[in-house]
This record gives C-alpha cells, sequence and structure tokens, in this order.
C-alpha cells in the first residue's frame, strides 16, 4: 500500500487534533489500580497504541467498557479501578503491539507482582531498550528477565518484593520516570527519582489528581507508596499529532490553519517554541485548561522561516516532534542543527536515520550526527517514493512532506500512522493533499 500527496495550491480550514496518546494510556492505566470505583476517560486517543494497553489491563482481569465519542471527539471509556494489588494473573502473553509506553509503565505496574506475567510486542518493540527499565525496578527487589541480558522484550516479571530506592536518572525519559514512580506506589518506603533535564509530567499531574504523596523538590520527585483515588480524565488533544499541521501551516506558501483543542502542557510545547525562534506565524487562541492540562487552538499561517540551533533541556519537550521539525529546517533559510537528540536512535524507528534518508532523496542537503542532524534550508522539497520505516512519525512526517514540497510524495505503508493517528490521511484529502 502507498499514497501520494502533491502540495495543494492552498492550504486552509480547521483540524480537530485526537486526543492525547500519552495521557490516554495514564488515564487507562492509573484508572486501573484506583480503589475507589469506576472512571470516566473521555476523547481517547483513537490510535493503535493506546488499545494495546486498554487490552492489555483487560487480560489483567480490569473491566473497560469503550463507546464511540460523541461530536468529533475520541471514545469514551468507562475503567473500574481493582485497587493496587487487584491485577489477576494473564492467562496469556501481553502484547504491547508497538507502544514503548504501554511496555515501559507496564513494566513498573507488573513489577514484584505475585504473578506471571510475559510482555512482549511487535518487531520494533522487540528492538527497544528495556535495560532502563529493569535495571532499576531490579535494584527495587523486582525479578524480571528478558532476552539480551535481561535488555530487550519479552520481558518475563516473576514477582519479588519492591522497596523504595533514590535513583539518578540516566536518561530524560518520562517513560522511565513512570515506570518507576509506579513501582514506587506499591513498594516499601519512600522513591525518590533525581533527574537532570524535565520530561513530560503527565504522571506527576495525574497522580497529584488522584491523592498520590508525590513532592518535587528542584527537579527530583519524592514519593510515598500512596493508594490511587478515581479520577474522570477529558483527554486534550495531541501536540505531537497537531504538531504535523503546525508545520505543515507554516510551510506552505499559501496557508491558514486552525487546529482546535491542542495540548500545549510546557513539558510537551517544545514544537511551540521551535517553530516561533524559527520566525513562524502561531497563534495560541483561546488558552484554557481541561482536566489539570492547559489547552490552546492553535492558528498558524504561511510564514518566512529561519534555521534555529536545537539542543539541550528543549529536546526531551519535543523530541517526537524532530522528524517534522525536519521537514520546516529543510524550507528554512540557513542551517538548523539540531544536537542532544541520541534517544532519536532508539525510538519507533532510527529517526535520525530515517530522516536523513528520506532529506538525500529528497534532494536536501543533511547529514545525520550521533546525537541530532544538521539541515541546510531554503531548499525546496523535490518528490519521489519513501520508506515510513513502519514509524508512524517518519509516515506522517512525509506526508507534511508532501503537502509542501515541488513534486508528488509517494509514503509506502502508510496505514502505520494509525499507531498514533488512524485519521492523518483523510485529513490531508481534506486538505486536497492526497493525490493517489
Ligand atoms: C512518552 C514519552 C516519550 C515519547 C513517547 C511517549 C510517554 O518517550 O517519546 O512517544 O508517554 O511517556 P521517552 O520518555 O522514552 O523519551
Amino acid at each position: 500500500m502507498s499514497v501520494t500527496i502533491a502540495r495543494p495550491r492552498s492550504l486552509r480550514g480547521e483540524i480537530i487534533a485526537p486526543g492525547d496518546k500519552s495521557v490516554s494510556h495514564r488515564a487507562i492505566m492509573f484508572n486501573a489500580l484506583s480503589n475507589t470505583g469506576t472512571a470516566t476517560v473521555t476523547n481517547f486517543s483513537p490510535g493503535a497504541d493506546c488499545t494495546s494497553t486498554v487490552e492489555i489491563m483487560r487480560a489483567l482481569g480490569v473491566e473497560i467498557t469503550r463507546e464511540p465519542g460523541k461530536n468529533g471527539m475520541g471514545d469514551s471509556l468507562t475503567v473500574k479501578g481493582v485497587g493496587l494489588n487487584g491485577l489477576t494473573e494473564p492467562i496469556d502473553i501481553l502484547d504491547a503491539g508497538n507502544s514503548g509506553t504501554t511496555t515501559r509503565l507496564m513494566s513498573g505496574i507488573l513489577a514484584g507482582r505475585d504473578m506471571l506475567a510475559i510482555l512482549t510486542g511487535d518487531d520494533s518493540l522487540k528492538s527497544r531498550p528495556m535495560g532502563r527499565v529493569v535495571a532499576p525496578l531490579t535494584n527495587m527487589g523486582a525479578v524480571i528477565t528478558g532476552r539480551a541480558d535481561n535488555t530487550l522484550a519479552p520481558l518475563v516479571f516473576h514477582g519479588g518484593s519492591l522497596h523504595g530506592s533514590t535513583y539518578t536518572m540516566p536518561v530524560a525519559s518520562a517513560q522511565l520516570k513512570s515506570c518507576l514512580l509506579l513501582a514506587g506506589l506499591r513498594a516499601n518506603g519512600t522513591t525518590t527519582l533525581n533527574q537532570s533535564t524535565e520530561s513530560r509530567d503527565h504522571t506527576e499531574r495525574m497522580f497529584s489528581a488522584m491523592g498520590v504523596n508525590l513532592q518535587k523538590v528542584g527537579l527530583s520527585l519524592v514519593l510515598e507508596p500512596s493508594e490511587l483515588e478515581t479520577v474522570d480524565v477529558e483527554i486534550p488533544g495531541d501536540i505531537s499529532s497537531a504538531a504535523f499541521w503546525m508545520v505543515a501551516g507554516v510551510c506552505h506558501p499559501d496557508a491558514e490553519l486552525l487546529i482546535r483543542n491542542v495540548g500545549i502542557n510546557p513539558t510537551r510545547a517544545g514544537i511551540i517554541t521551535a517553530l516561533k525562534m524559527m520566525g513562524a506565524d502561531l497563534t495560541l487562541v483561546d488558552e484554557r485548561e481541561v482536566a489539570g492540562e492547559p489547552v490552546a487552538d492553535i492558528l498558524v499561517k504561511t510564514s518566512q522561516l529561519r534555521g534555529i540551533e536545537l539542543a539541550g533541556d528543549i529536546i526531551p519537550l519535543l523530541i517526537d516532534e524532530i522528524p517534522v521539525i525536519a521537514v520546516a529546517a529543510a524550507i528554512a533559510e540557513g542551517e538548523t542543527i539540531i544536537r542532544d537528540a541520541e534517544e532519536l536512535r532508539v525510538k519507533e524507528s532510527d529517526r535520525i536515520h530515517a530522516s536523513i534518508t528520506w532529506m538525500n532523496g529528497a534532494g536536501i542537503e543533511a547529514v545525520g550526527t550521533p546525537d541530532g542532524m544538521i539541515v541546510s534550508g531554503g531548499n525546496s522539497i523535490g518528490g519521489g517514493h519513501f520508506q515510513s520505516y513502519d514509524d508512524h512519525r517518519l509516515a506522517m512526517s512525509l506526508g507534511v512532506a508532501g503537502l509542501v514540497s515541488t513534486e508528488p510524495i509517494t509514503i509506502l505503508d502508510p496505514d502505520v500512522a494509525g499507531i498514533s493517528y488512524p485519521n492523518f490521511w483523510k485529513s490531508i484529502e481534506n486538505l486536497g493533499g492526497l493525490v493517489g
């Protein structure tokens, strides 16, 4: 299967961002562990990743219902909490599909339980580093084995007994942070996480709303074992999905796009900062708060972009958006340099290699570095046939490239977009960009 995208004469319209993937996973997992009743989760992410989380929680004995949402919103779910210790032994292997978030957060949930559980996923997932969660969970008393000396899935959880620990995070990873906080809920004693950089804080926000005893001291997190109270969650729109339209809008020569209902949590909003640094005409409209998360509509218009340097603390705040920032970098005047982003090498694909490969194929001067890339801007983007590397964000970044390129771009295996954004190609069609 493939799709071909060509630049429409103008790019105008309104788009509703689908429910946030990170918040959706957490709303299901945390409410499943609550002991105070049934929670309602609305505008749930339509992506396959979050469905993997729902199916795994069901396999662990949690009752979850799912109904289509109203007025263009995502599905509505109910989750009946079983309490921190109420999960039951699964009768089969748990399949996280393509989802790193499911695997790493579930590892914190499954660690140190009086049951056997095996967690696996697709080929991409089985190649992603899991030692980063296995090692600290083992230190906390969990017994976990896995392939390649306990660093790769399938991971096998054999039980153990958890005690709190003080841990210095070796990477700025919200998945690792959340995994250890989840384990800490059931551990004996205090869990302290020292971080050198901020990463997305949805877990901290939801834990606070659910009554968890979690303090932030500077960048360190201090958690006492706590029960969770059920909380209803209206999921904000996903800024990582909105990012595709932001970049398309600022790069297209005749564009005005209004993206509705976008979560703008500061620990996720690095894309807004980066595009503004590049000179983007981007306005936040109707800023409001939804379920403890800041939300706005975002208006983007055709802009004259310039190259920038992205490095350091901003990287974790836009890590998932770098493949589409590369599209903006190709169009911008001057060089864009991205550093400190070596985590891109271990995402759903090696996103540095994949981005450089397609950009070079489309006539853009760009080189990969061990921890980022250097893109010579001011290029128009040419056409061609490109692989999606089985990576949803790569496929959709190529779709954006097609909306702003001089020649059509054909994307192979586009269905992978369904991992986070099943309606993405339909929205491109509605904007007049789908030609085959
Ligand atoms: C996520 C955290 C990020 C991000 C991923 C979702 C989360 O991963 O890339 O898409 O929901 O916690 P890391 O925390 O491993 O960087």
